[in-house]
């Protein structure tokens, strides 16, 4: 959550700023600032809303300088307000600091701050009490006066912090929130994420947790909480900065939805040789480890931890391996039983997930053997983890998850047919059936973005609907999950997800006439259940969307509107299941006329609790 950049250089560092914190938009939306080193003073100008008001409201101002911080806001201590706006300054506004993350004693150093120092708060952040932190240990050197403020200082942070009295410096730190330094020629960056810098540089410091960097145009030195100089290895950017713009599409979401077929390619064919066996390059997992292993959980949140409900059944059906699926929030305060033969799997997109980072911390304690399943490469899941097992979806910008989501499951069919294969729980021919039809999934996807049009239409009827249930059996119903998430997520729809067997314990008395229920009845093997399902809610006057295989053409006869999906064995369908929700999800959205890319109380990175 919120974005920070920073800039030391020759150039404009206004508009540099600027246009990165555009890239960072998806981090959080509601407020933006900037502070610029100007002449021997700070010139701070922050306002709410998005990056676009602000620039806005200083188009016309001259605000000359090669130095400056820059931020946009996740509200979480204070509404999204120009006054709450990052940055914030000291006392006599010599020092401005943009801040990503919580400050988890904040109260009470306010009033320390207030009660010592006399120190008046303008904002309701927990931000500011940094500012004034530093600015009471200021006596002439800013990365020391940072040092000791940091030391008072308990939570998550990535700060960039800027004086006017050291014009040429910008001090960053990082403790469990993303933070990383762009190398230039007579010029460097700091940033949260890397998008944020592509246009510019292509050489990057992935900076560690309790690291100080101190940066000026021409140098950046990077020091360790004991105030020791530390040397980096610089990390060369390989991808393509167009991967992260909208080329021709409305939205990133639906852009991310096209690439599907392409992330599923790349994810299983980077992991398969020759003879489409699976290798498992990079991770140190041996078959002795694999044996060794009693249990396994998958610990993530929102759609990472839905595609975990599949992995569970996935591994325990191929790998023969009890697994437990937690939401990350909840298993670091459970006391879970974890030990040396635990295989710990986390999955998440951004890698930057606080609570998953929190509950690998938890499960590594404990002794488990930590392999994490992660889309963006060097982040902080990645980099704590014993092993990572990397999706290629590309990078995403919608906080709607759709690609990483699809590549997360085909990491957990290939993480299962290794597991299975390795313990001699599975067949050759099984496997090298699995194998087969993985490689035709991304064929099998594309057919179904062929049907957007006609998904399209279907949501021109539905899209005024207020609430609408997910009802699915077995691997349907944790698709169900996920399709209600992204529905509600983006459209603001009121929507529900629950096993369709459970329905008529309590749920049912909610449907009328005209609810509309998206029925997903895609497992041969529980078909003729779902269609008693069907059956009941009918009966009560539903709407039904069914969503099924193209060989169970019977289930027109029960339904209001079938989507099929392509034929595929009941195991990999989720893969498939999910695709016309997502596209339903999106349409309905649109229709509605929401901001898909970037809904409203939501950020793409979760680093808060
Ligand atoms: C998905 O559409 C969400 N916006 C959200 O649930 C997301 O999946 C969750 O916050 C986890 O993020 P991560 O994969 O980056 O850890």
């Amino acid at each position: 959550m919120c974005g920070i950049v920073g800039y030391a250089g020759e150039r404009s560092a206004k508009d540099i700023i600027i246009d990165g914190l555009k890239k960072l938009e998806y981090r959080g939306y509601d407020s933006s600032g900037i502070a610029l080193c100007t002449g021997g003073s700070l010139t701070v100008r922050k306002c709410k809303g998005r990056i676009a008001n602000l620039e806005e409201a200083i188009a016309k101002e001259q605000l000359g300088s090669g130095l400056g911080i820059g931020h946009t806001r996740w509200a979480t201590h204070g509404a999204p307000s120009d006054l709450n706006a990052h940055p914030h300054t000291n006392g006599d506004g010599s020092i401005a600091v943009v801040h990503n993350g919580i400050i988890e004693n904040f109260v009470e150093l306010k009033e320390w701050l207030a009660r010592d120092y006399g120190v008046q708060f303008r904002s309701e952040t927990d931000t500011e009490v940094i500012a004034h932190l530093i600015g009471i240990f200021y006596s002439g050197d800013l990365l020391d006066a940072v040092y000791k403020a940091v030391e008072h200082m308990r939570g998550a942070y990535a700060l960039g912090v800027v004086c006017s009295k050291e014009p040429d410096k910008i001090v960053a730190v990082r403790k469990d929130s993303p933070l990383v330094v762009g190398l230039g020629e007579g010029c460097n960056f700091i940033a949260s994420d890397i998008p944020a810098l592509l246009k510019h540089v292509r050489r990057i410091y992935l900076i560690e947790n309790n690291e100080v960097v101190l940066l000026t145009k021409d140098e950046v030195k990077l020091f360790d909480a004991q105030r020791n100089e530390v040397k980096r290895e610089v990390f060369h950017v390989t991808w393509d900065a167009d991967a992260a713009e909208k080329e021709g599409y409305d939205h990133f979401m639906i852009k991310e939805i096209h690439e599907q077929p392409k992330g599923l390619y790349e994810t299983l064919h980077r992991r398969l040789d020759e003879n489409s066996r699976i290798r498992l390059d990079g991770i140190s997992m041996t078959k002795e480890d694999i044996e060794r292993f009693s249990k396994v959980y998958i610990v993530a949140c929102g759609t990472a931890y839905h595609a975990g409900l599949v992995g569970k059944y996935i591994i325990e059906k191929l790998a023969k391996i009890p697994v437990e699926v937690d939401v990350a929030s909840e298993f670091r305060y459970r006391d879970p039983f974890v030990d040396d033969k635990t295989l710990f799997i986390a999955i998440s997109q951004s890698g930057e997930t606080l609570d998953t980072l929190a509950a690998l911390r938890e499960a590594k304690r404990k002794g488990a053997r930590v392999l994490s399943v992660v889309n963006v490469v060097g982040s902080s899941v990645a980099r704590e983890s014993d092993d990572v097992f990397y999706t290629w979806a590309g990078p995403e910008i919608a906080v709607a998850s759709t690609k990483a989501y699809t590549t997360q499951l085909m990491c957990m069919y290939l993480l299962a047919l290794y597991m299975g294969s390795e313990k001699g729980v599975l067949s050759r021919e099984e496997y090298d059936s699995y194998i087969e039809e993985l490689g035709r999934l991304p064929e099998l996807l594309q057919q179904i973005l062929d049907q957007e049009d006609a998904i399209h239409q279907l949501a021109k009827q539905l899209y005024k609907r207020q609430q609408v249930f997910f009802i699915g059996r077995g691997l349907d119903s944790s698709v169900s999950y996920e399709g209600s998430l992204k529905l509600k997520e983006i459209s603001y729809t009121n929507s529900f997800a629950i096993a369709a067997g459970e329905l008529k314990h309590g749920t049912i008395a909610l449907i009328e006439q005209d609810t509309l229920v998206v029925a997903l009845a895609t497992q041969d093997f529980l078909f003729e259940k779902m269609l008693s399902n069907i059956q009941e809610v009918k009966a009560r006057g539903a709407y039904v969307l069914s969503i099924a295989k193209e060989n169970n053409e019977g289930i027109e006869r029960q339904s209001d509107h079938v989507i099929y999906i392509p034929h595929c064995r009941d195991e990999l369908s989720p893969i498939l299941t999910v695709v016309p929700l997502q596209i339903l999800a999106y349409y309905v959205a649109k229709l509605r006329g929401c901001d898909i890319d970037k809904p409203k109380n939501l950020a793409k990175s979760v680093t808060v609790e």
